[in-house]
């Protein structure tokens, strides 16, 4: 994760003043957008570090919330509906675009729900699905306390699967019911072994990378997965190789947007409807929220260490 420093000093993010939008064609439709949150994948291509190039200058933002204030004829949606961009650039106030690039929010959500719906639950949602699973089976994760984690946590117990966390800090996280939390270290495995009796771990989720990777992976029983969806150490995987064969493990990488990009409009719509029925009255803690005039400020309070819940911009205050 860059630093805040780091981060100001390479980035040379601004806001432009764009056009008004103008009218829909019939198939696209005008948003106002209302909510988004600063995301580590907004840090990374900030500076320059996001595995995917992405030239810039470019309009940033990966997830938010908008209204729709005008719709084309030929599409679903009307005035007033609440909907989810699905395409990167939610750091916007008013947006035209295709509407088979949005998806309707499900009923029932509060605004910062449906703001970070789009990503974080939804590579839940997808990690847990990738590998075979049945009713019991464990699953492992490290940055446990991150908002994937929370919502890998909540997803896995609906699924019937039993859950073990691990953080950096034992006392950072409030466990579901069911998790076993533990705190990361050297001999992680010894004490993921000694918490869980023994039980045979098919699938871990690894997002921090570097030795996290190797730590990780000796969890694994024979057989197992390791999937890869984040970089939070910066560093690059490091597993002991005697250890992927002695144990025939996979590696494998994840990344939602090519992981949805065969889904229908119609698939879309109900993955993101089933998913917050899935995840009931979760929200994720708040930070603070910044007007985007504030938008530096907001960068920096989303790259510091410690900082409890997400950074959040009003798109909709001047
Ligand atoms: N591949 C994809 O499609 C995809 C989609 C969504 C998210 N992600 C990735 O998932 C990860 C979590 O995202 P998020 O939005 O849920 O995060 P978040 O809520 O902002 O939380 C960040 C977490 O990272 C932990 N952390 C930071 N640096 C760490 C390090 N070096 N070692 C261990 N833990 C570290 C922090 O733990 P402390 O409390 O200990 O500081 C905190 O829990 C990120 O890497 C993100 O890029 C990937």
């Amino acid at each position: 994760m860059p630093k805040a420093a780091t981060l100001l000093e390479r980035n040379n993010v601004s806001i432009a003043e764009t056009p008004a939008p103008g009218p829909p064609s019939p198939r696209e439709v005008v948003l106002h957008m209302r909510l988004a949150p600063i995301n580590p994948a907004d840090l990374l291509i900030i500076a320059g570090n996001y595995a995917i190039g992405i030239d810039l200058p470019a309009p940033l933002g990966a997830e938010g919330v908008g209204i729709v204030t005008e719709a084309g004829a030929e599409t679903n949606f009307a005035p007033g509906d609440l909907v989810l961009p699905l395409v990167r650039g939610c750091w916007m106030q008013h947006w035209r675009l295709p509407a088979t690039s949005v998806v309707k929010v499900p009923p029932g959500l509060s605004l910062t729900a449906a703001a970070t719906l789009r990503i974080n639950p939804a590579t839940a949602r997808r990690l847990l699905l990738m590998v075979p699973l049945t009713t019991g089976d464990f699953v492992i994760q490290n940055a446990a306390n991150s908002m994937v984690g929370r919502c890998v946590a909540r997803l896995a117990a609906g699924l019937g699967l039993r859950c073990c966390s691990v953080v950096r800090r034992i006392d950072s996280l409030l466990p579901c019911e069911g998790e076993i939390v533990v705190e990361d270290g050297p001999d992680l495995a010894a004490r993921v072994t000694a918490a869980t009796h023994g039980a045979p771990i098919r699938l871990a989720l690894d997002c921090v990378a570097g030795e996290a990777s190797g730590r990780l992976a000796a969890c694994l029983a024979r057989g197992g997965t390791l999937t890869v969806f984040g970089h939070l150490s910066g560093a690059p995987c490091s597993i002991p190789s005697t250890l992927l064969t002695a144990r025939d493990l996979q590696v494998r990488g994840f990344s939602l947007r090519p992981a949805e990009a065969g889904a229908t409009p119609a698939q879309l719509t109900n993955f993101y409807r089933d998913l917050a029925a899935a995840l009931g009255s979760y929200t994720p803690p708040v930070a603070a929220t910044y007007r985007l005039r504030d938008l530096h400020a907001a960068l920096r309070h989303a790259a510091a260490p410690g900082r409890a819940g997400k950074v959040m911009l009003d798109l909709s205050a001047s």
